[in-house]
């Protein structure tokens, strides 16, 4: 690999995780969780930088639970675009190449098309206002950042401590209640971290700058992924379709949150397998799917 000796920031969160497991044989890595290093901190970061003296920069910290970043405006901003900022111009006096993470929920979600990184962002809550704001200041300050939008991400690691991921939250719901309710007019590519991480490496290693959609293939409402988790975990449940609630105090999440990989395709990166796929394996990887699958035996 190029890519050098690499700093993860947030790296005890999902994706966080999962990079530094990928990454740890292939070159030097420091990865530092909030507790190591907290982005905002800017004396902490200079001296991150001076201790590692890092080639490559990722950083997967962020404050992104929608809707308490509705209510925590200016830490939204401090985590999300000022500390990014921070990091960028670190990286750019250092030398350094920042990677940094961002959302499909920069659009708006009023179209039914993919989004492409052409397309205009239309953010729609604090979150995703402020995520925009930090592309900005990685690609405005570092001019070699990358900067990759992904989508719906669960993982072995990380969220497992706060409450798991969706999936894991949908099938404790599943245990205590008869049926369950999810929303199925908004769609996505739900993202395996594992899958990602594989993909952002080979995207740093060939070098590739500016903005990139990187998530699993196809696409789904949160609906059709509820029912094949359950699917997939043997769980015999209804699982309701329901319509996003509109108005009345609630955060606006895009209906259309699904990203077309336009930029991946063009710079020839290899793309994600399909997400029910991804989601097989990350259920099979957590000891979550039902025993007559695991293994790939699927007895019908
Ligand atoms: N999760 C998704 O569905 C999703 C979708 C699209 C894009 N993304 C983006 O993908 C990236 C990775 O997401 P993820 O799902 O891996 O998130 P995650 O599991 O929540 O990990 C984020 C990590 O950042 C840490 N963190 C928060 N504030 C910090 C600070 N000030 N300094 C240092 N670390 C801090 C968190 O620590 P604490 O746990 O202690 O707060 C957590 O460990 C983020 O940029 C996110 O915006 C996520």
């Amino acid at each position: 690999l190029t890519i050098g000796r690499v700093l993860i920031t947030g790296a005890s969160g999902q994706l966080g995780c999962d990079l530094r497991a990928q990454l740890g044989d292939n070159c030097e890595v420091a990865a530092f969780g909030r507790q190591q290093l907290d982005i905002t901190d800017d004396e902490a970061l200079a001296a991150a930088f001076e201790q590692t003296r890092p080639d490559t920069v990722v950083n997967c910290a962020a404050f992104h639970n929608v809707d308490v970043c509705e209510r925590e405006v200016d830490r939204s901003f401090e985590v999300n675009a000022r500390a990014v900022k921070r990091l960028a111009d670190n990286c750019a006096a250092a030398g350094a190449r920042l990677v940094h993470l961002s959302t499909n929920y920069v659009f708006s979600g009023d179209r039914t098309e993919p989004y492409t990184e052409t397309d205009l962002p239309m953010p729609r809550s604090v979150y995703a206002i402020s995520k925009l704001a930090g592309e900005h200041a990685a690609l405005a300050y570092d001019p070699r950042a990358l900067v990759v939008r992904t989508a719906g991400l669960y993982g072995l690691g990380g969220s497992a401590s706060k409450g798991g991921n969706f999936a894991t939250r949908m099938l404790e719901r599943a245990r205590s209640q008869d049926s369950l309710q999810m929303v199925a007019d908004q769609r996505l590519t739900p993202t395996y971290t594992n899958d990602l991480a594989g993909a952002l490496i080979e995207a740093i290693d060939r070098g590739t700058t500016g903005l990139l959609h990187l998530t699993n293939s196809g696409e789904c409402s949160w609906h059709e992924f509820t029912e094949a988790i359950m699917e997939l975990a043997g769980v015999q449940i209804e699982v309701r379709p329901v319509p996003t609630k509109q108005g009345t105090g609630a955060v606006a999440r895009p209906l259309n949150g699904v990203l077309a990989q336009r930029a991946a395709g063009a710079a020839e990166l290899i793309p994600l397998r399909p997400w029910r796929d991804a989601l097989a394996a990350y259920m099979e990887a957590a000891g979550l799917l039902v025993a007559e699958r695991a293994g790939g035996a699927v007895i019908t």
